[in-house]
C-alpha cells in the first residue's frame, strides 16, 4: 500500500471553532497584529507550535490516575527516572516544569559575564537565558544553511571548523558549555548528523568542555538519522538516541516536545558537583528534586510518552505528514526551508515577500494575513524575534503531535496557495511597543 494514514484512532473529540473574515480583523486589531495575544477559541486551525498541544494516548491518560502526588520520593519519579536514565544514560535526571527552568538553573549554574555559549542554533528562551546571565550566545550554523534553497540531509549541523576558531579566539576557559539543537529548530527543523554530534563532542572534550544536547525533539532527529546517515537503516530510533545521547555530557529537555506532555523539562548531567549546584537552584524555585514544579501525573505523562515517541509507525507518519505539508505548498511556487525537517514547515518569508524589508517583519506579516485569510496561526522566526541575531525571515508551521488529520493539512495548503497568489498585495508592520527581551510574545504593531 501506497498511502501512509494516521497511526491512532481518535477517541475524544475537540471542536474547532469557524469566524468569519470580518470577525478576524477585529481580533487582529485588537491583538495588536500579534497572533500570541488572540484568543485561541478564535484560532480554526493552530499551528502557533508544537509545544505542549501534543494529544495524549490511551496509555498517557490511564497513567495520570497512577500518578505518585507525595511531595518527596514519588513513585511517579522513579519511573520516569528509570526511563529517561536507559534512553540517556545520564547519572541525574533533574524534573523542571519545562524546557526553559531547566535553560535558566543549567546556565545560572554554569554561565558567568564574559563567557560565551556556542550552538549549531540557539532557540529565543535558550539564547534569551543566557543572555541574561550576561553571557554571550554565539550561532555556528553549517554554511550551506544560509540558502533555503540547498537540499541537504544534515542541515542543521553546525560548523565544526567555526568552533574551533571560536574555541581559539575567546579560549576554553571562557566557554563554559557548548551546545547543539536537536533537531535545530530555529535553522529550519533541520536535523543534525550522528558524525556531527561526535566532531563537536570530540573537539570539546580535546579543550575540557562540556557538551549538552538540547533534546527537545531527539526522536525526530533519531528518526532522520535512520533515514539519512550511512549505516543506521538497520538501527531503531531508540538506539539511534541512546547513541546522539552518549556523547553529551548533559542535556535540556523539553517534554512539551518529544513526549507528548502537555507539561514539563529534564535537565540531566553526569556531573555530580553541577547537579548538585543545579538540585540547590531547582529547590529554590521549582520544587523538590522528585517532583520538580511537576505533578506526580505530569510525571507519568512524560514517562510514557518518552518511550511512545521512539515508535517507529509514529516516527515514520510524522516526518512523512510534516513532509506533506510541505511538497504540496513548495511544488506549487511557495519557498520553504528545504528539505522538510521534522516539526515544522518554515516558509521563506523574505523570498516570497522581496517587497517587504527585514524592519517591516515579512514573517509576521505573511503571519497576520493567513490568519486574516483562514483562520490559521503560525509564528514569526526571524528579526522579530531574534533582532540582529536573525539569519533568515521564516513563518514557521508548527504541527502538533497527533492532533491534526490530513484533511486539516489540505485546508492549509489550499489557504498557503491562495495567499501566495496574491502575495503582492501584503504589506509590511511597524512595531509601537515592545518589551525590552522576548518581544515576539507581547510587542504590538501596526500595519503599514
Ligand atoms: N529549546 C528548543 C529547541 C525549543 O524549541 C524550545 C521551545 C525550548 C528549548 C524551550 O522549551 O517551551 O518547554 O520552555 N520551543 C517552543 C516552540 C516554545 O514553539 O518551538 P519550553
Amino acid at each position: 500500500m501506497k498511502t501512509i494514514i494516521e497511526p491512532f484512532r481518535i477517541k475524544s473529540v475537540e471542536p474547532l471553532h469557524h469566524t468569519t473574515r470580518q470577525e478576524r480583523e477585529r481580533y487582529l486589531a485588537e491583538a495588536g497584529y500579534n497572533l500570541f495575544l488572540i484568543e485561541a477559541r478564535h484560532i480554526l486551525i493552530d499551528l502557533l507550535t508544537d509545544s505542549g498541544t501534543s494529544a495524549m494516548s490511551t496509555e498517557q491518560w490511564a497513567a495520570l490516575m497512577r500518578g505518585d502526588e507525595s511531595y518527596a520520593g514519588s513513585e511517579s519519579f522513579f519511573r520516569l527516572q528509570r526511563v529517561a536514565g536507559d534512553l540517556t544514560g545520564f547519572r541525574h535526571i533533574i524534573p523542571a516544569h519545562q524546557g526553559r527552568a531547566a535553560e535558566r538553573i543549567l546556565f545560572t549554574v554554569m554561565c558567568k559575564p564574559g563567557h560565551v555559549v556556542p550552538s549549531n542554533t540557539h532557540f529565543d528562551t535558550t539564547r534569551a537565558n543566557i543572555e541574561f546571565t550576561g553571557a554571550r550566545a554565539v550561532d555556528l550554523p553549517i554554511p550551506e544553511a544560509a540558502d533555503t534553497q540547498a537540499r541537504l540531509d544534515f542541515k542543521g549541523n553546525m560548523d565544526v571548523a567555526a568552533l574551533e576558531s571560536l574555541i581559539a579566539a575567546e579560549g576554553a576557559r571562557n566557554i563554559p558549555l557548548a551546545m547543539l539543537t536537536v533537531t535545530n529548530n530555529s535553522g529550519g527543523g533541520q536535523p543534525v548528523s550522528l558524525a556531527n554530534i561526535e566532531a563537536v563532542k570530540s573537539v570539546c572534550a580535546a579543550h575540557g568542555i562540556p557538551f549538552y544536547l538540547d533534546a527537545c525533539r531527539f526522536a525526530e532527529n533519531a528518526w532522520l538519522i535512520h533515514q539519512r546517515e550511512p549505516g543506521y537503516a538497520d538501527w531503531t530510533p531508540k538506539r539511534i538516541a541512546q547513541k546522539m545521547f552518549s556523547f553529551a555530557d548533559g542535556c535540556t529537555f523539553s517534554a512539551k516536545k518529544d513526549a507528548f506532555a502537555n507539561i514539563g523539562g529534564l535537565l540531566c548531567t553526569n556531573d555530580d558537583q553541577v547537579a548538585q549546584l543545579e538540585t540547590n537552584l531547582l529547590i529554590l524555585t521549582e520544587g523538590f528534586p522528585t517532583y520538580g514544579g511537576l505533578a506526580g501525573r505530569d510525571l507519568e505523562a512524560i514517562a510514557v510518552g518518552l518511550e511512545e515517541i521512539l515508535d517507529p509507525d509514529y516516527l515514520r507518519y510524522r516526518i512523512i505528514s510534516t513532509g506533506y505539508l510541505g511538497r504540496h505548498i513548495a511544488d506549487h511556487g511557495v519557498p520553504i526551508v528545504e528539505p522538510p525537517g521534522g516539526h515544522a514547515i518554515y516558509i521563506d518569508a523574505a523570498r516570497m515577500l522581496p517587497h517587504i524589508p527585514a524592519e517591516q517583519f515579512p514573517g509576521q506579516a505573511l503571519a497576520v494575513e493567513l490568519y486574516r485569510h483562514a483562520g490559521i496561526r503560525s509564528v514569526e522566526i526571524g528579526t522579530l524575534m531574534f533582532g540582529a541575531a536573525a539569519q533568515h525571515e521564516l513563518l514557521r508551521l508548527a504541527i502538533p503531535r497527533r492532533v491534526y488529520t490530513q484533511s486539516h493539512i489540505d485546508y492549509v495548503v489550499e489557504a498557503i496557495l491562495e495567499v501566495n497568489a496574491r502575495k503582492h498585495e501584503i504589506r509590511g508592520l511597524e512595531i509601537v511597543e515592545a518589551p525590552p527581551f522576548l518581544r515576539h510574545f507581547s510587542a504590538r504593531f501596526r500595519p503599514l
